[in-house]
């Protein structure tokens, strides 16, 4: 998501951290800061937007000294702006941090009850004034990080410079990357490779837990229980495209592989097991609002489409609310009936696209409240929303949605839990049984990318297929036009999805032995397994070759299908999220065997931000 950067040695650290900044720009982000000590003087320059803002005030006015971090942000809480940026700081302290703090609003409280203010909208300040506390309660700078991530519950990449300590800086991380890059008479560290690699390629990644002190001479490790550790130096040979993509070849790949991650930053902070609810920081909508809704309009496009698809499947179930779900470029240019009792949600990834935000403008103009499900906060979409549920699913740069899809879906299940309580129609207990099979998700999308050998060996087999046809029921309809999606744009191989019902209503004129069919085909909901075996049967029948997408303890299809992705076996509103994924691999593989520009496909752009 954000980036990291820190510099200790006896060259000048602004333009070092200016230039490992840039080599981060491929991840995206929305303002930038660094932060330099000099004689005991800290010295924060930040700017929103582009880089070379930045750039522009650092040559203008060069902060002085060989010690200091830098930081792209990519929003999560508060909008961007030169606030909101990092480096944050609260006396002598500055901090740069990647990831979420979850407690940051109960910390904030107490840090004002006792006189502290804030001049940020961020969670990250927060850092800045427990470790400033820490020292002035007489700490060293290690021991004052030590005391602030103590209080802390959250995922952190944190680096630290204090103007009282002013040759080293202190770093530690849980949950998001921390590299440390060695070099001779200077150090460096990193929350990605690319920001170093021009200056070493001897980098040691850091574990969970530990926490390091860098001094230009040297870098001294801890471990969580504070025991020196070693932590191996490894020889980085990859080129800066490759680093960039993290060894993998293409984004894309790079992106399915975050999903575990990128899923569990999107839950992160929100389940409430106990209370059986949902948190989501700044809900404006009040129990009547919610009681009085009487229909819910989804407005996308594309994968978000697809996402709201599923979406309806699980806020209708769980909260009993009709929702429709509008292709944006069809809504905006008919005459919706649209009511003050509607909740318009724009689902979009980046926020910009052209057709989604004409519609959902004219559904708030028309009197709906109007809500976005977005991963980038402060664009046009967060800010015609009156609220939004961020995806923080970082940023995604394959133009191939696959994080972006798996993020909004988890992001609609919480929404229909939160519905669902607010409506009645979920009891806590129920409530609690889907955040619990919630948690289980990031475990499972880990395992159910261990099938990548078996998809591959499928992609090669139907690699020069002229056709596809995916089929699901139910929950699964939405997987298998995403499934299609994916494969048309990427491998300019021609795919259809379908709702395995209709078959026979046209599509199964298609068949022959040349036409592979994904089926997908979990045993829940045992009504749609039921039927989509039959779909199954009618293609073998005319001689089809199927690719079926089942659950790990299924024979039944197994013993009909003539290839077979197993994953595990989720929850039926859920089990989209785990089927999709060996349908993005497919995607992939079929269409990095064919030799396309997989990150960037003919014809295509990442944000339509055009009709
Ligand atoms: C997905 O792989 C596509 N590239 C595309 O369909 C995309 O989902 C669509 O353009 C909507 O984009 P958004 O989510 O940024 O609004």
């Amino acid at each position: 998501m954000c980036g990291i950067v820190g510099y200790v040695g006896d060259k000048e650290s602004a333009p070092i951290l200016v230039s490992g900044l840039k080599k981060l720009e491929y991840r995206g982000y929305d303002s930038a800061g660094v932060a330099v000590v000099n004689r005991n003087q800290l010295n924060v320059v930040r700017a929103t937007g582009k880089l070379r803002n930045l750039e522009n005030r650092v040559v203008a006015d060069q902060p002085q000294g060989n010690i200091g971090i830098g930081h792209t942000r990519w929003a999560t809480h508060g909008r961007p702006s030169d606030e909101n940026a990092h480096p944050h700081t609260y006396k002598n302290v500055a901090v740069v941090h990647n990831g979420i703090i979850e407690n940051h609003l109960s910390l904030k409280t107490q840090l004002r009850a006792k006189g502290h203010v804030f001049s940020s909208e961020t969670d990250t300040e927060v850092f800045a004034h427990l470790i400033s506390d820490e020292l002035e309660a007489g700490k060293e700078l290690p021991d004052a990080v030590r005391g602030a991530i103590e209080q802390v519950k959250g995922t952190y990449a944190l680096a630290v410079v204090s103007a009282t300590d002013p040759h080293r800086i202190v770093c530690t991380k849980n949950a998001s990357p921390m590299v440390l890059g060695l070099s001779e008479g200077q150090n460096f560290i990193a929350s990605d490779v690319p920001a170093v690699l021009e200056h070493t390629r001897d980098i040691v990644y850091m574990e969970e837990g530990d926490l390091a002190i860098v001094t230009a001479a040297k870098v001294d490790i801890f471990n969580r229980q504070g025991h020196p550790v070693n932590r191996a130096t490894r020889r980085i040979d990859w080129t800066p495209m490759m680093a960039e993509k993290g060894g993998y070849k293409h984004f894309m790949h790079k992106e399915i592989w975050e999903q575990p991650r990128a899923v569990a930053d999107t839950l992160r902070g929100r389940m409430l097991l106990t209370e059986g609810d949902v948190h989501f920081e700044g809900w404006n909508l009040t129990p009547e609002k919610v009681r009085s809704l009487s229909k819910i309009t989804i407005l996308a496009c594309g994968t978000s489409w697809h996402s709201g698809v599923a979406g309806k499947h699980m806020i209708e179930t769980l909260a009993r609310l009709p929702v429709e779900v509008e292709l944006a470029s069809e809504f905006r240019y008919r005459d919706p009936i649209v009511e003050s009792s509607h909740l318009a949600i724009a689902i979009s990834q980046s926020g910009e696209t052209a057709d989604t935000l004409a519609a959902f403008k004219e559904a708030k103009a028309r009197g709906a409240t109007a809500m976005a499900i977005c991963n980038v906060i402060g664009s046009a979409m967060t800010r015609e929303a009156e609220f939004s549920v961020l995806t923080n699913a970082g940023p995604e740069i394959g133009v191939a949605s696959t994080k972006a899809f798996t993020t909004q879906l988890v992001a609609l299940y919480l929404l229909a839990v939160k519905l669902g309580r607010m409506r009645g129609t979920l009891s806590v207990a129920a409530a609690q049984e889907h955040l619990t099979h919630l948690t289980e998700i990031p475990k499972m999308i880990e395992e159910v990318l261990k099938c990548e050998p078996a998809v591959k060996r499928v992609a090669r087999e139907f690699m020069n297929s002229q056709d596809f046809l995916f089929l699901g029921r139910g929950p699964m309809h939405p997987v298998a036009l995403e499934g299609a999606l994916k494969l048309k744009e990427i491998s300019y191989i021609h795919a259809e999805g379908y709702a395995g019902g209709e078959m026979k209503h046209g599509p199964i004129a298609l068949i022959d032995e040349k036409m592979p069919v994904v089926v997908i085909a979990p045993k829940k909901p045992h009504v749609a397994y039921e039927k989509i075996i039959g779909n199954i049967e009618e293609v073998r029948a005319r001689g089809g070759k199927v690719i079926a997408v089942i659950d790990e303890d299924d024979d039944q299809v197994a013993g009909l299908a003539d290839h077979v992705i197993r994953v595990p076996a989720a929850c039926a509103l859920l089990a989209p999220v785990i089927a999709t994924i060996p349908l993005q691999l497919l995607a992939y593989h079929v269409a990095e065997m064919r030799g396309n520009d997989v990150d960037q496909p003919r014809n295509l752009a990442k944000s339509v931000t055009v009709e």
